[in-house]
């Protein structure tokens, strides 16, 4: 096994075939698919602040963050969340900006994290020189059981060597081998073990302190459920994902130190087991830190935007590139549909769903929305793990058809599994809760939130350069003719709708907006039903509470206005837990917004973002929804308590036939 001959050598930092004096510890990790992480480690951190990309980088997050609705509020966000968000990221941008470092890398991880403080999901930053360029993993996924004494643990997830075995068949080896004394070889047996101690100290004390830098949702119970493993719909199938604790996007940890006691064993055991990193799908091919540099560092295509006057490529593409955890969708659709999508440092997870865990066939669907009925046939479920699909029209008409054949088959009650889905299409979140709620006056015109941009000096110059014509094929976001007011009448070409901004005062700082938008997805390309398809007092909506952006927008409009029940599972039980969070309006990025300022030729004014010269990607908060109970704040911060939080065991974790099927007897008493 060569790969592993090369690791051992790496791990003990030997220069192998650097220059003598001129050890590039880049070179042991090129061209190794497995490596350990202290050597990547050492890879990273052998690359120097250079002042120039650092100011660029720094230049270009802040300049953009200027576009993003959100920052202000961000700095104390009100209760229930004023615990979990405050951070000013200007403050700490120009903070970092004054800071030296030891190595780029360690800048990265302070400017990442800073921005992750936001708690939005919307709002990252991601340089894909460091971020998930290997991901870094353990075979032991952990989950929060309940048993039948309804005492709740953490675990390791009874599917864990299934998972491991298949995902991790050329490296299970390294791990088998690492374990100490009687355990050696046996990582099967660790499966579903309780988990006493990570790292000497109470499980929960691990959670918490990777809830602290995990980001993107802002309440605690949501940050704590990302450690754990779980399941997700895509469109090529049923998912695993190993959660926080089993899969990193970056190096920072060589082992984990777990005390268990093993299934059937009443011996408390003790080991510690290496982290291992796996080259990304996505990282290009490099021998040394030059060419890691030269391949995978610096802008590519796309990083930035476009002219679109002078481009006839499609200027539109998915806000966040691969970060954003959704199928592909055409730019042509992109240009025609908003979209709201929550970004991640990670790749969405192709690890299969062991097929023992993985639903029967269904009655109906296709990609991301699955439906099937439960046994008994009252209960029909549509599994949907995103608001996105390659194309729109069909997407709608799989919905409709879908429910359509669960309700002739005979259901009366709907789950509606909304698992991991980190949203899509605004308007087929109004769709869907169009379509299972009926006409009515909270699905008519507007089945979504009102909304509002954010009308910065900048933002209100692209808008006044389109008046004048500069957008004359309307393919930009900022022009008149995507947008409608309040009252949902669409607005006339060329008016400039950021005229004149709502001046407000957001924790002490003064800040300017749109005026409020009203829908602008009805009326549907195809005609909804004129009956609701089900009572939405027996419609539940499942989660592991990690639904974000679309997802929220569907899922707090069936909450607050349709009655429907909120289930979140698997949750600390001492934890409120939200059925949803980074709700927003509308995501776009960087190279979206610099594809207005370049089309508007606004690239030379001073409040204009630069290039990136990084492969980098920074998320913002477009539109911001208003409130549907404080119909004057923005719903972002307002409470989405879960009606239930349900306990998951043995049996239905991670298996979600098993699982919909203990929510429904437990929810509809069948
Ligand atoms: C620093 O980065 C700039 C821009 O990417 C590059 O032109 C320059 O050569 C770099 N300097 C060093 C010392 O690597
Ligand atoms: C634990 O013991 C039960 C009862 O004897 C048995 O059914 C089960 O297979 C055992 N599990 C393991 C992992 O040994
Ligand atoms: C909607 O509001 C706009 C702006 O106030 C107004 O001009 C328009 O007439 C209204 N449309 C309807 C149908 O009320
Ligand atoms: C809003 O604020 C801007 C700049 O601070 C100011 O020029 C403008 O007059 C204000 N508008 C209103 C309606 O108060």
């Amino acid at each position: 096994m060569v790969s592993k001959v090369l690791t051992v050598l790496a791990a003990i930092a030997v220069p192998v075939f650097g220059a003598p004096g001129q050890a590039d510890p880049c070179v042991a990790v090129g061209g190794q698919k497995w490596v350990a992480p202290s050597a990547l480690r050492a890879c990273f951190q052998s690359i120097p602040v250079n002042a120039t990309t650092k100011s660029n980088i720094l230049e270009v997050v802040t300049k953009t963050l200027a576009f993003d609705t959100s920052i202000n509020y961000q700095i104390r966000a009100p209760e229930p969340f004023t615990q979990d968000v405050h951070e000013n990221v200007l403050a700490d941008l120009a903070r970092i900006g004054a800071q030296r470092y030891a190595s780029e890398f360690d800048m990265h991880i302070d400017l990442s994290r800073s921005v992750k403080r936001l708690m939005d999901g919307h709002c990252v930053y991601i340089n894909a020189c460091y971020d998930s360029l290997f991901l870094t993993f353990l075979p032991l996924p952990l989950s929060v059981l309940t048993d039948a004494r309804g005492q709740q643990a953490v675990h390791i997830s009874p599917e864990a060597f299934s998972v491991a075995s298949v995902e991790f068949a050329d490296e299970i080896s390294v791990w088998q081998n690492a374990l100490p004394g009687a355990l050696k070889g046996q990582l099967a047996s660790l499966s579903a073990a309780k988990v006493i101690a990570i790292n000497g100290a109470d499980p929960w004390v691990a959670v918490n302190a990777n809830a602290q830098i995990a980001g993107s949702f802002q309440a605690l119970g949501t940050r704590q459920n990302g450690f754990f493993s779980s399941y997700a719909r895509t469109d090529a199938g049923w998912v695993y994902s190993m959660g926080q604790f089993a899969q990193q996007s970056l190096p920072l940890n060589d082992q984990a130190i777990l005390t268990v006691q093993r299934v059937n064993s009443t011996r408390i055991e003790t080991f510690a087991i290496p982290y291992r990193s796996r080259i990304g799908a996505a990282t290009v091919a490099f021998t040394d830190k030059a060419s890691l540099i030269q391949k995978n560092c610096v802008a590519t295509a796309g990083t930035n935007g476009v002219n679109a006057n002078a481009n006839d490529q499609p200027s539109s593409k998915v806000p966040g590139g691969r970060f954003a955890p959704i199928p592909l969708i055409s730019p042509m659709q992109l240009k025609k549909q908003p979209i709201s999508l929550s970004l991640n440092d990670a790749p969405q997870s192709d690890i299969v769903l062991p097929p023992v865990l993985q639903p029967p066939a269904p009655l109906a669907g296709t990609g991301v929305a699955q439906f099937y009925t439960l046994a008994g046939g009252k209960t029909g479920v549509l599994a949907l793990g995103s608001f996105a699909e390659a194309s729109f029209d069909v997407f709608e008409t799989t919905l409709l058809t879908g429910l359509q054949t669960l309700k002739s088959s005979g259901a009366t009650q709907l789950i509606v599994d909304v698992t991991n889905n980190g949203g899509g299409f605004i308007c087929i979140a109004h769709w869907l809760h169009r379509i299972i709620a009926g006409p009515k006056s909270t699905t008519v015109p507007q089945a979504g939130l009102d909304t509002k941009a954010r009308a910065g000096p900048l933002a209100q110059l692209i808008v006044q350069k389109i008046v004048e014509g500069a957008d004359p094929n309307q393919n930009l976001l900022y022009n008149s003719a995507n947008w409608a007011f309040a009252n949902g009448t669409k607005f006339p070409p060329n008016i400039d709708w950021l005229q004149p901004p709502v001046n407000l005062t957001i924790n002490g700082h003064q800040d300017s907006f749109s005026q409020r938008l009203g829908q602008e997805c009805q009326p549907f390309d195809m005609t909804a039903p004129d009956e609701p398809l089900f009572d939405t007092s027996k419609v539940a909506i499942v989660s592991n509470g990690r639904c974000a952006s679309s997802c929220s927008l569907f899922s707090i409009t069936m909450a607050k206005e349709e009655g429907a029940k909120m289930i979140v599972f698997g949750g600390n039980k001492a934890v409120q837990q939200e059925y949803c969070g980074t709700v927003g309006g509308q995501s776009s990025d960087f190279s979206t917004m610099d594809t207005e300022v370049k089309t508007t030729g606004l690239k030379s004014n001073p409040l204009a973002p630069p290039d990136f010269l990084t492969n980098s990607v920074q998320g913002i908060t477009w539109r911001l929804g208003f409130g549907i109970q404080n119909t004057q704040q923005p719903e972002e911060w307002q409470d989405h308590p879960a009606d239930i939080n349900f306990p998951l065991t043995a049996d239905t974790v991670n298996n979600p036939l098993a699982l919909w099927t203990a929510i429904s007897k437990s929810v509809f008493g069948a």
